[in-house]
């Protein structure tokens, strides 16, 4: 009998692509799934699941939060332990998280070929901690599978060892199969109907931004200042630091907890700008035809940026961020919206790794 493949995930992000993959993985054989538990809030993980109507994890390891260093040691410890107990004939790891390179690192160390689905992406800053994870990742990954033809020659050039496939980008695919679901602007606590669309929805998570006070403060301040009202769906390390630095909200800021998924694309497709650090909430803003604000000086997503669809600012540059909000809400355009793939990408890949007949 041929050995199962195993799934691995535990942030936000991860359960919602993990949704998509674990299914199109089962339909081409056995697949397990393991969730390492690196998020546990109910708004940060449970959520997604009820949401997507994801089946329970067939392994839960429950490694939760420390240090960069605890945590990833948490996780790779658990998962060569899990491993140890269960065969598996290839590990599949998703993104840019400690989550992902733990359990890679776990899988190689015991010779498990590796899929790394979203590989490539590349930022300059070479020791942020998603940049590390993803470059680790993909050093010790058998097949790596980009969103898009850019990454996928990127990758092609430093691997040239693995087997590399421009699949197109998961998330779409979810986006594509959960839109119909997302509930009413009106449904989203916080959200206020006399907006009508003239609003900003905005989230920020990076440890970069939302953990360097001379950053927080002044983006905290600049969307206080806001020509619009904004929403901000603070994720846990941002209310932490709201809190520690006691930074107050202007009253154009309206702060509600994570939201689920589906509330995340309907206040995406609902906002007249999106603004945020998230990758995931770029191609989302980008996928939806809403205009976005990175506040970030770089972004992986390079062609959300040259197609007109998302601005970099840097946090460095807070005081330009009511104009670049006003001139994003005022912009008006429309833009290619196919380039990362087509919402098959998970199929693809399940095609790419199934077992040999
Ligand atoms: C992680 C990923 C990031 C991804 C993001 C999505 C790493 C290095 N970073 O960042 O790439 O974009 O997830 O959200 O893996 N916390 C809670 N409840 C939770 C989860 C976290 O309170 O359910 C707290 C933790 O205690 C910690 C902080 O939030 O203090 C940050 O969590 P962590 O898992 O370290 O990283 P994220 O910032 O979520």
């Amino acid at each position: 009998m041929t050995a199962p493949i195993a799934l691995f995930f535990g942030t936000r992000p991860q359960v919602i692509k993990a949704s998509v993959l674990r299914e199109a993985l089962a339909a081409t054989g056995p697949v397990v799934a393991v969730d390492t538990g690196q998020h546990y809030d109910y708004s940060m993980h449970q959520v997604h699941y009820d949401q997507l109507g994801v089946q329970a994890p067939d392994a839960f390891l429950g490694v939760g939060s420390g240090s960069h260093a605890e945590q990833t040691a948490a996780i790779l410890t658990a998962c060569e332990s899990w491993l140890a107990a269960h065969p598996v004939r290839a590990a599949v790891v998703i993104g840019d998280t400690n989550t992902t390179m733990a359990c890679a690192l776990a899988a190689a160390k015991r010779r498990i070929p590796i899929a790394h689905v979203e590989a490539g992406l590349r930022a300059a800053d070479r020791l942020m901690a998603e940049e590390i994870n993803r470059r680790v990742t993909d050093a010790v990954a058998h097949w790596l599978f980009a969103p898009c033809g850019r990454v996928a020659a990127v990758l092609r050039q430093e691997h040239p060892e693995a087997v590399v496939a421009e699949v197109g980008d998961v998330a779409h695919d979810v986006l594509v199969r959960a839109l119909p679901q997302a509930p009413a602007p009106e449904a989203i606590p916080g959200y206020d109907a006399g907006w009508r669309g003239r609003f900003v929805y905005a989230t920020l998570h990076r440890a970069e931004l939302v953990d360097v006070p001379a950053r927080l403060g002044p983006v905290i301040e600049a969307l206080s200042g806001s020509p619009l009202p904004v929403l901000l769906a603070a994720h846990p390390r941002t209310a932490v630091a709201l809190e520690r630095l006691g930074i107050r909200l202007g009253a154009m800021v309206h702060r509600i907890q994570p939201v689920g998924y589906l509330q995340s694309l309907t206040l995406t497709q609902a906002a007249a700008v999106v603004v945020t650090d998230s990758g995931g909430l770029q191609r989302e803003a980008y996928w939806l035809g809403r205009p976005c604000v990175t506040v970030r000086g770089e972004t992986e997503w390079v062609e959300t940026v040259e197609l007109g669809a998302n601005r970099l600012l840097p946090p460095e540059q807070a005081d330009q961020l009511a104009s670049a909000i006003t001139a994003a809400a005022n912009d008006g355009r429309e833009w290619d919206r196919g380039a990362y793939g087509d919402g098959n990408a998970a199929a693809r890949i399940a095609a790419l790794l199934a077992p040999s007949p």
